[in-house]
C-alpha cells in the first residue's frame, strides 16, 4: 500500500536563535513583526521581560495562562496602547476600540445584529455575489492574484450584507477609498513604539487623513439616505446597516458610534476573511490530496443540499481545510492587552502596565501544543479530533468577552466562497508563486498569490 504523501510545510519565518539588537528590532517591527520571535516564543508556557523599549513585557502561550488573561480575569486587561493608538483614530468608537461602559452598552446593543438567524439570512447575498464573482475566472488564461481577488471579493459580499448595494456617492468611489485607507493607514508607527506623545505628528498617518474624512462622509450620507427611507415608510433589506440603525436609541447605540460600527465592520470583516481564504486556497494547491478530498466533498454537498445556509455543517473537509489555514496564517496574529493592575498567575507575576501578548502567531505554532506544528494538516480539525484541542490553543478569532462577534459570519461566508469557487475552478501554483507572511493589519502574503485558475 502507498504511504500517504509528507504533508505541506508553508513558508514561514524560522524562530530566531538569537535576540535582535534594539535597532534591528525596531526595523523588524517596522517591516514584518512575524520574524522578531524566538526559539523560546515557541517552546515556553510564558516569557516575562522586564525591559523592553515599551516597558515590561509578557509572552502568553500556555492556555491556562490565556484563558486567565482573556476570560477570567478579563476585567484586570485594556486593550494595548499601541493597538488604540493605531486603531482609534480611524475605528473611534467602534466594537474593536470602544472600552469600558460604551464597550459594554455597544457589545450589548449589537448581539441582535449577529443572531444565527440574522447570520443565515446572509447565506443568500454571500452565494449570490461569489457567483457573481466567479464570473470573472470563466475566461482567464493570465495568472490571477488569489490574494488580492479574495479581498475584492470579501469587499463585494461584506458591502452587499452591510448596504445592500445603496451607497451615496458615485459607483466605485466607496471601494476605492477603502482601499486607499488600508494602503496608508493602520500601520505601526516607530513613534508609537517608542512612546512619543501624541502632538508629535505620525508621517504614517497624516497621509491617510483625507481619505478618512472622504470615506466617513459617504458612510454618514449612506446612513442618512436609509434613514429618510425607513422614516418614509419604505421597505428595506435586513441589511448591517437596517439592523445597526434599528439599534439606535438611548440604551443602544448613538447617530456616531453607528458610523463608527459600520467602519469598524468594514476594517475587521473583509481583509481577514480574504486572507483566509487566500492561503487556504494556496495550501490546497500545493497538497493536491487535501485538495481532493475537500472537492470531492463540495461536489456531493452541491449536488444535493441546495440552501447554502447548511453548507457549513454538511462540508467538515472544507471548513477543517479553512480552519488549518486559519491557524498557520491567523489573520490576527497578536492580540494586545495590558495589565491595569499586578496579576498572578502560578509563579508569573504580571507587573501593572505590562503589555501582555497573546499570540494566535505563536500559540498555533508552539511545540508543546501541536503535532508538527508547521505542518498543513486540516485532519486536526476533523469531527472527533478537534474535540481534542484545549480551547484557549486555537485563538483565530480570540475569547472572552472580546471574542470575534463575526466569527460566524466568517466561518459561513468562507466556507460558501470555497465550495463556489473550487466547485468550479481549479487553482494551481505558478513558479512564481512564493508568499512569505508579513504581519501589516493582517497576516499577508507578501509577493501575493499569483495562481493558475482552469476550469474543473
Ligand atoms: C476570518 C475572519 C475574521 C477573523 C480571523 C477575525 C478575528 C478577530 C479577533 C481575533 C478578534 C478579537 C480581537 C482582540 O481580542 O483583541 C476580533 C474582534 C472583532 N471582530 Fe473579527 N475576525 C474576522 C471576521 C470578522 C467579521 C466578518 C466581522 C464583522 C462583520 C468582524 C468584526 C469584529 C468586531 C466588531 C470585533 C470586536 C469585538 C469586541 O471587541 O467586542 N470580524 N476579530
Amino acid at each position: 500500500m502507498e504511504s500517504p504523501p509528507a504533508p505541506f510545510v508553508p513558508p514561514a519565518p524560522r524562530p530566531r536563535t538569537n535576540p535582535p539588537s534594539t535597532l534591528e528590532m525596531m526595523r523588524i517591527v517596522y517591516r514584518n513583526p512575524l520574524e522578531l520571535w524566538g526559539e523560546p516564543s515557541y517552546n515556553e508556557p510564558w516569557i516575562s521581560i522586564d525591559n523592553t523599549i515599551g516597558g515590561p513585557l509578557v509572552i502568553a502561550n500556555d492556555p491556562g495562562l490565556i484563558r486567565h488573561v482573556l476570560v477570567d480575569n478579563a476585567k484586570n486587561y485594556k486593550m494595548a496602547r499601541v493597538r488604540q493608538k493605531i486603531l482609534r483614530p480611524i475605528l473611534r468608537d467602534g466594537l474593536l476600540t470602544a472600552e469600558g461602559a460604551v464597550w459594554r452598552r455597544s457589545r450589548k446593543a449589537m448581539a441582535p445584529v449577529f443572531t444565527p438567524r440574522h447570520i443565515a439570512g446572509f447565506a443568500k447575498p454571500m452565494l449570490e455575489r461569489t457567483r457573481i464573482f466567479a464570473e470573472r475566472y470563466e475566461d482567464t488564461t493570465a495568472p490571477v492574484d488569489v490574494s488580492r481577488d479574495m479581498t475584492l471579493l470579501t469587499f463585494d459580499i461584506l458591502a452587499d450584507t452591510l448596504f445592500s448595494g445603496e451607497i451615496a456617492g458615485e459607483p466605485g468611489s466607496f471601494a476605492k477609498q477603502v482601499d486607499r485607507l488600508f494602503e496608508t493607514m493602520g500601520r505601526v508607527d516607530p513613534l508609537d513604539l517608542l512612546g512619543a506623545p501624541d502632538w508629535l505628528p505620525r508621517l504614517t498617518r497624516l497621509l491617510g487623513r483625507n481619505s478618512l474624512t472622504f470615506f466617513r462622509r459617504i458612510v454618514a450620507d449612506t446612513m442618512a439616505m436609509r434613514k429618510a427611507k425607513m422614516a418614509n415608510g419604505n421597505e428595506v433589506s435586513e441589511d448591517f446597516l437596517t439592523l445597526l440603525l434599528r439599534a439606535e436609541g438611548p440604551d443602544g447605540l448613538t447617530r456616531e458610534e453607528i458610523e463608527d460600527n459600520i467602519i469598524t465592520f468594514i476594517g475587521a470583516g473583509h481583509e481577514t476573511t480574504a486572507r483566509a481564504l487566500g492561503w487556504t486556497i494556496y495550501c490546497l494547491a500545493e497538497a493536491p490530496w487535501e485538495r481532493e478530498k475537500v472537492e470531492a466533498e463540495i461536489d456531493a454537498v452541491l449536488g444535493g443540499v441546495s440552501d447554502p445556509v447548511n453548507w457549513l455543517d454538511a462540508m467538515p473537509f472544507t471548513r477543517a481545510a479553512f480552519e488549518e489555514a486559519l491557524r498557520l496564517y491567523p489573520p490576527a496574529p497578536s492580540l494586545n492587552r495590558e495589565a491595569i493592575q499586578e496579576d498572578r498567575y502560578e509563579d508569573l507575576t504580571i507587573v501593572r502596565g505590562a503589555q501582555v501578548l497573546v499570540m494566535p502567531w505563536t500559540v498555533h505554532r508552539h511545540r508543546a501544543l501541536w503535532d508538527s506544528p508547521e505542518a498543513f494538516m486540516p485532519s486536526r480539525f476533523y469531527p472527533g479530533n478537534r474535540d481534542k484541542l484545549d480551547r484557549y490553543q486555537y485563538l483565530p478569532f480570540g475569547a472572552g468577552p472580546r471574542v470575534c462577534i463575526g466569527a460566524t459570519f466568517a466561518m459561513q461566508e468562507a466556507v460558501i466562497a470555497l465550495a463556489v469557487l473550487l466547485s468550479r475552478f481549479r487553482f494551481d501554483t505558478l513558479p512564481e508563486t512564493n508568499p512569505w507572511p508579513v504581519q501589516k493589519l493582517t497576516t499577508q502574503p507578501q509577493g501575493g498569490l499569483p495562481m493558475r485558475v482552469t476550469r474543473r
